[in-house]
């Protein structure tokens, strides 16, 4: 009666798509190891060295996930969670995120599968209300579901998997320094410009088409966020430059992943991602700033 689950780190926002757009990577991913325990309650442990957690349930995200699903079942059951973190706290890559999913994804397991895993991201969400003061789906909502994910409403929840063409890569460098979603939510304006809105929502729609029709040129001139990258970007370090850096080695478009601060960008070939990848960790070392790089399918 345990399980031992992957959960991966996402990319939210997509340029455009604040808080509506995220996709699944393929790797880092958190672990964790799920058992049903005799008792009720949940138990949880970290066994990750270089990120500590709250250890209480109600203070921990992934706990307080588990809590609101098994109030949703009107289930007593007990879990004890193990976790070993590989996506840091702080990176922008859902890190939150792939632990509160993992959490309701395991248990759900365990239960016999009670619910479809569309239906856990609520739940999953409530772990993001904790970690971030707000319940945003745009990472929990791919990392349970995989692949692209689009919110198309949240309230009532409506998520619609968009289908991804093939040969579309993610480069994406986290440099080394930590930014809270918190923190970067912050700091952005609760309103816009219409001729912002504009600019942004013909984007997020010539993304979402751009990934229906496989058309990579259109895919690329909709990597373009005008409300928050301009906004965000100054909390990290070079990152015009990095941007500059990835666009010349090939990429297809480059933003900010999530609240930073790492970065992403799509590329239409492993051997080109891996290049743009390190293109812009060279840029980054230059601001001298460590960075860890990955390069994922979608
Ligand atoms: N949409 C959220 C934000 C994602 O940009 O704040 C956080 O990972």
């Amino acid at each position: 009666d345990s399980l031992h689950i992957f959960a991966p780190a996402t990319v939210a926002n997509v340029a455009a798509g604040f808080d509506i757009l995220g996709f699944a990577l393929n790797a880092p991913g958190d672990e964790i190891t799920i058992r049903k325990t005799d008792t009720p309650g949940i138990t949880i442990h970290n066994k990750t060295e270089f990120a500590s957690m709250p250890l209480a349930p109600e203070k921990n995200t992934a706990g307080v996930a588990l809590q609101a699903y098994l109030q949703h079942l009107g289930s007593e059951q007990g879990f004890e969670i193990t976790f070993l973190k590989k996506i840091k706290p702080g990176s922008g890559i859902g890190s939150s995120a792939a632990s509160s999913a993992a959490a309701v994804f395991g248990a759900n397991e365990l239960l016999g599968r009670p619910l479809e895993r569309k239906d856990l991201v609520q739940f999953a969400m409530q772990g993001e209300k904790l970690a971030s003061g707000s319940a945003h789906a745009d990472n929990v909502a791919p990392a349970l579901m995989g692949g692209f994910v689009l919110v198309r409403s949240y309230n009532p929840l409506d998520l619609v998997t968009i289908p991804v063409p093939e040969n579309l890569y993610a480069s994406v460098i986290h440099p080394q320094i930590e930014l809270k979603t918190e923190d970067s939510r912050r700091v952005l304006r609760k309103q816009i410009l219409l001729k912002d809105a504009v600019v942004q929502w013909g984007n997020t729609a010539g993304l979402i088409a751009g990934l229906f029709k496989g058309d990579y040129e259109l895919i690329g001139r909709s990597l373009q966020d005008v409300i928050i990258e301009p906004i965000r970007s100054l909390l990290i370090p070079g990152f015009e430059s990095i941007k500059t850096a990835a666009l010349q080695a090939g990429a297809l478009g480059c933003s900010i992943s999530g609240s930073g601060p790492s970065i992403f960008t799509l590329s239409t070939s492993e051997a080109t991602a891996q290049t743009v990848a390190k293109a812009m960790q060279q840029m980054c070392s230059q601001q001298g700033i460590e960075s860890e790089i990955h390069v994922s399918p979608i």
